[in-house]
Formats: structure tokens, C-alpha cells, sequence
């Protein structure tokens, strides 16, 4: 089977699969208060992901991450994560994973370790329950630091995704880097897409590069950069006073479009095909159409012909540019 490569040249080989666009929390960079959900009736049912999902990997998909909205809130999703771990197990995937808010682990931690899950990224913006109350909107603290302990105990390795958020979790660099190194997780910053409705001047006043943050890391430890990969956008950098590792991911500072390797299918069957573009490819057409996956699959290489060059993102012009009015948890970042 030829594999799947973009007009640019990338080998595809990572789809990161939205099972629900619901979440128990809303994070004020990611969704606005009072969203409207797709209808129940709409989304693809277990079954029909896991076809969709498996012809992926048919064509070359070896990493699979399960995102939402937040994945563990979706009715059954053992039973997805059960189904694609046959993949695991012939070797087809490499890689079976999630990005997760935590909320659920303390109940779901042990059985994802038990089909093979080796790693999860919860995001964590900060380590105080006011602030995180005040970002998540819904959310608490003490439940998510008990999700990820479940998560350590269960032999999950964890790694944490912060938003950088300037006046918000500048002053907490220091503390989240501790708090990882003490409990022996990854960390992982990302720099705030303008993404969503919400996209007045709030986005812009919000935005620390990482490059800044990186400096101010750089004035306590010494840092090395590192080439090892984990097949995402992050870059990575080794603390060496602890011997701990530091991510960073770029989308404005750095663009990372040259490398990429990745496209997200949505709970409906659509295919993103770039974070950062509104074009799209619907497969829940073909794949409602016909048993047979011949038509599938070749629909899935027909989007994928299309997968533009990169993102348009850019605050350089003391504006926002290049945003995208679909919310991240549209497609799970
Ligand atoms: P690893 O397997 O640990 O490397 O994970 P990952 O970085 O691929 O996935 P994760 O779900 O942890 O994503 C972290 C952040 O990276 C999220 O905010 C995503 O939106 C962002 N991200 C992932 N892929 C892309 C991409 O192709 N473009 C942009 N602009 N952002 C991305
Ligand atoms: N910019 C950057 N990252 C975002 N995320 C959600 N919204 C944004 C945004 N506007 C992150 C979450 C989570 C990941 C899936 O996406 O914090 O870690
Ligand atoms: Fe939910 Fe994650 Fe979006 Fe927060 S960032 S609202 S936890 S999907």
C-alpha cells in the first residue's frame, strides 16, 4: 500500500482522532462560555471510528492520539481504546495515546495502562486551585492533581502541556518546572493560538513567546538542546541541573509546518487537514456510503492531496492574524 504523502512532500504517519467536542471543563482560551455542542445524532459512533481510524493506519498511521473536547468524557471510550489496541498489538501502530484534562483519570488511568497506553499529556496551566478555577471556568484543581497521580501510580508517563499565558502563569514558571521535575513528568509550553469567536484584543495581551520564556529558564539552568522527538511540534530542551525535559511549541515564534506529520479527524467524520486552515475533507460521507474501504480510502488520500503548507498565525503586526473562528476543541488542538 503506497503511504500518505502531502503536496509538500511530508510522509503522514500521526492522526489525532476527536472523539467528543463536549468537555466538563472551559478553558477560557479554548471555548467561550456557553457553547452550542454538535447533536448527539451527529457524531460517528465507536464503530464507525474505529473504521475510519483503522484505514489510517491501513495507509500508514502509526500514532494514533485520542483528543476531544476532553476524549474521557465520551460514553464507552474504553471501548474504542480496546479496539485500536489490536493495532498495537501487530505492530501497526506505534503508539496509541491521549491529551486529556485529567478530570477522569483517577477512574480511567489503570485500565488505559492495561490496553498498552504508555503516555499521556494532561494540560495543566497552573498549580493554583483560584487560577485554575479561573481558566477552566469549571474545573478544580484537586481533581486533576489526584487524575495524574492515578495516572504516575497506574506506570502511565505523564507529560504536562501550559498554555504560556502572560499576567496569568508568568510568575508560576518556576513552580511548574519544580512541581515536574519533583514528580518526575515531562512539561511542555505552548504558545496561545487565536483560535475561536473570543478573539478580541484579549489573545494578543495574552501571548508570551517562547522565546522569552525560554531566556528566563535559561538565566537559572543551563539548558541543552535536545534531537530527540516525539513525533509532535514540541522541541525539546534538557534542565540540566535536573536532568528534567523541557518542550516547547511555537506556532508563532517558530512554525513547525515543514515537519509536519499530522492531521485530525473530528467526532463527525471531518478531516482537518491543517489546525490553522478552515479547509476541510467529510468522510463520513464515504464511509456511510459503502462497506467498501477501497472508497474510503481513497477519499482519505483525495484530502490529504490537499493539506496546505502551514498555518497563518501571526501576531508580529501588533495584531491578530491568521485566526481561526473554530474553537480548539473542535478538533482537540
Ligand atoms: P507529543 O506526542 O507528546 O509530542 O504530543 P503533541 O504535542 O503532538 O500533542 P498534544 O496533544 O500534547 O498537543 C500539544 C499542543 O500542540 C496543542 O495545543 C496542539 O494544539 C498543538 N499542536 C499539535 N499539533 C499542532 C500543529 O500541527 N499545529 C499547531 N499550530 N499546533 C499543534
Ligand atoms: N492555544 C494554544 N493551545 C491551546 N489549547 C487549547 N486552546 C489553545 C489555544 N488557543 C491546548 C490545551 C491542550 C491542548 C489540546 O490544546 O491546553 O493542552
Ligand atoms: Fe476542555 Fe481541554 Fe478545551 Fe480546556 S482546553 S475546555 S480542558 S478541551
Amino acid at each position: 500500500m503506497e503511504p500518505l504523502v502531502d503536496p509538500f512532500a511530508r510522509a503522514i504517519s500521526y492522526l489525532r482522532v476527536s472523539v467528543t467536542d463536549r468537555c466538563d471543563f472551559r478553558c477560557t482560551y479554548c471555548m467561550s462560555e456557553h457553547m452550542t455542542f454538535l447533536p448527539k445524532a451527529d457524531l460517528l459512533s465507536l464503530e464507525e471510528l474505529d473504521r475510519l481510524a483503522s484505514a489510517f493506519i491501513r495507509l500508514g498511521v502509526q500514532k494514533l492520539r485520542v483528543t476531544g473536547g476532553e476524549p474521557l468524557v465520551r460514553k464507552g471510550i474504553l471501548t474504542f481504546f480496546q479496539a485500536m489496541s489490536r493495532h498495537l498489538a501487530t505492530g501497526a501502530l506505534k503508539e496509541l495515546t491521549l491529551t486529556t484534562n485529567g478530570s477522569q483519570l483517577a477512574k480511567f488511568a489503570a485500565p488505559l495502562a492495561d490496553l498498552g497506553i504508555r503516555r499521556v499529556n494532561v494540560s495543566l496551566d497552573t498549580l493554583d486551585p483560584a487560577k485554575f478555577a479561573e481558566i477552566t471556568r469549571w474545573g478544580r484543581l484537586a481533581q486533576v492533581l489526584d487524575g495524574i497521580a492515578a495516572a504516575k501510580a497506574a506506570g502511565l508517563k505523564v507529560k504536562i502541556n501550559a498554555v504560556a499565558l502572560k499576567g496569568f502563569n508568568e510568575d508560576e514558571l518556576f513552580s511548574l518546572l519544580d512541581w515536574c521535575a519533583a514528580q518526575g513528568h515531562d512539561l511542555t509550553f505552548i504558545e496561545v493560538m487565536p483560535m475561536g469567536e473570543d478573539m478580541t484584543a484579549g489573545r494578543l495581551d495574552q501571548y508570551w513567546p517562547l522565546k522569552d520564556l525560554r531566556a528566563r529558564v535559561a538565566e537559572r539552568h543551563a539548558l541543552t538542546d535536545l534531537a530527540e522527538r516525539t513525533g509532535g511540534p514540541a522541541r525539546y530542551v534538557r534542565i540540566e541541573e535536573t536532568g528534567q525535559k523541557l518542550g516547547f511549541i511555537t506556532p508563532l515564534t517558530h512554525n513547525f509546518c515543514e515537519s509536519c506529520n499530522r492531521v485530525r479527524l473530528t467526532c463527525t467524520g471531518q478531516l482537518y487537514m491543517c489546525l490553522g486552515q478552515e479547509d476541510m475533507a467529510d468522510l463520513r460521507a464515504p464511509l456511510r456510503a459503502t462497506t467498501d474501504d477501497a472508497v474510503l480510502e481513497r477519499a482519505i488520500r483525495a484530502a490529504i492531496a490537499r493539506k496546505p503548507k502551514g498555518h497563518d498565525f501571526d501576531y508580529s503586526r501588533q495584531g491578530v492574524a491568521g485566526q481561526i473562528t473554530r474553537h480548539m476543541s473542535h478538533t482537540g488542538g
